[in-house]
């Protein structure tokens, strides 16, 4: 059944890990404010996000970050049609936050209320920018939380076609970078220095799945890096009690609340590193890259795609888009990724898919929950 909003202004609210952001949209496209405060500065020095310092954070700036988000857009609360959150999949105390946040805003406003999975954010975060995309489509989802294909037979079919059976590629960034003292997030840090080693030094072996399924899998490759790093003596491990979902860089063109001091870890600059380190960087970044590529392409070819997609974090990364455009050119169909500020977590994506959630119907109630493990 097809909902009547108030108005079509959707206030979204994404808290789902380390970043508190809120968003204000006009319908599913048009981006009036974009906030992100990201909590990196204050996870640093652990290499990684600790889940109770994220709540903590989460409740410190939620009021801020929504405030500023409709500062921006020039609105009130009454002004808005609508507000989305996210649920899951994400750290379960960062989730309650913004639901409870967003709840609150709901039942005060009386205004409709509409529940978003991360990863369809994500997905969604394609349309804001791109609005004609061929069908069918084949998505690489590639973040911190997660590494998956989708295929789009239209904007409203999403299927799945693949999960990661262990880690993401994300976090395959972060651990790596975290193994050779390199800073955090790992991601953008590897990107960066990647430039400076040899990508076939390394010969690192491509995962492979035994059942032939489209899944990945990112354990071995870790591995395969960690044996190297101890055969020759490269560094020491880091310690642990963190936990990986996603590790967002900050975004031009955001407004960026981020939260300042920590301190911790720095990046060192690519000339004090030695040229092993930097190979093995170059190495492990071509194998994962390469692996991401070659089986996007083995499902475009299953589904006979007339288009490539990437979002999350990870579809940040330099060297996967260059991959990515020269496999679609090579396959004859075009490559969409969002701008690097819709890339990583944000709170436009969860309005612009609430919105449609809304339009449609799908209204959550006030029982709303997190589901730290939601799949889609
Ligand atoms: O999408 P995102 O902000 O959070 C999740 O939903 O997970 O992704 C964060 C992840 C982190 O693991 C970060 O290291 C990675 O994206 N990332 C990158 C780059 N920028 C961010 N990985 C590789 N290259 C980048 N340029």
């Amino acid at each position: 059944m097809l909902t009547v909003l108030r108005s079509d202004l959707i206030l979204g609210i994404e808290t789902s890990c380390d970043e508190t952001a809120a968003a204000v949209l006009r319908g599913q496209r048009t981006i009036l404010s974009n906030v992100v405060a990201s909590q990196v500065p204050v996870h640093r020095r652990y290499g990684g996000v600790v889940p109770e310092l994220a709540s903590r954070q989460h409740i410190l700036s939620i009021g801020t970050v929504i405030q500023e988000a409709l500062d921006v857009a020039g609105v009130t609360p009454r002004d808005l049609g609508g507000i989305a959150v996210t649920y899951g999949p994400g750290l379960v105390g960062s989730l309650l936050i913004g639901i409870s946040a967003a709840k609150a805003m709901a039942f005060a406003e009386d205004l409709p209320l509409a529940a978003v999975n991360h990863h369809e954010g994500h997905i969604r975060s394609l349309f804001i920018e791109h609005e004609a995309i061929p069908f069918p489509a084949v998505v690489l989802m590639v973040s911190g939380g997660d590494t998956s294909l989708y295929l789009l037979r239209s904007e409203e079919e999403i299927r799945a076609l693949a999960h990661t059976r262990d880690d993401a590629a994300g976090e395959a960034y972060d651990k790596v970078a975290k193994l050779l003292g390199l800073g955090y997030p790992g991601g953008p840090i590897i990107d960066r220095l990647a430039r400076g080693g040899n990508p076939r030094a390394v010969p690192f072996t491509r995962p492979r799945m035994s059942d032939g399924s489209l899944d990945f899998s990112f354990s071995g490759l870790k591995t395969a890096v960690l044996r190297y790093v101890q055969e020759h003596r490269l560094s020491e491990t880091g310690g642990t009690g963190t936990v990986e979902c996603h590790h967002p860089q900050s975004n031009p063109g955001t407004t960026d609340l981020t939260t300042a001091g920590g301190g911790g870890i720095a990046e060192p600059p690519v000339e004090t590193l030695p040229t092993k380190v930097l190979d093995l960087i170059a190495s492990f970044q071509e194998t994962l890259v390469r692996y991401l590529v070659d089986r996007t392409l083995s499902a475009v070819r299953l589904h006979q795609a007339r288009a490539i997609g990437m979002s999350g974090g990870v579809a940040c990364n330099s060297r996967l888009r260059e991959a990515m455009r020269q496999a679609g050119e090579s396959a004859g169909i075009p490559v969409f990724h969002p701008s690097p500020v819709l890339t990583t977590d944000n709170a436009a994506m969860i309005a612009s898919t609430g919105y449609l959630h809304l339009t449609a119907g799908r209204i959550a109630d006030i029982s709303l929950s997190a589901d730290p493990s939601a799949r889609l």
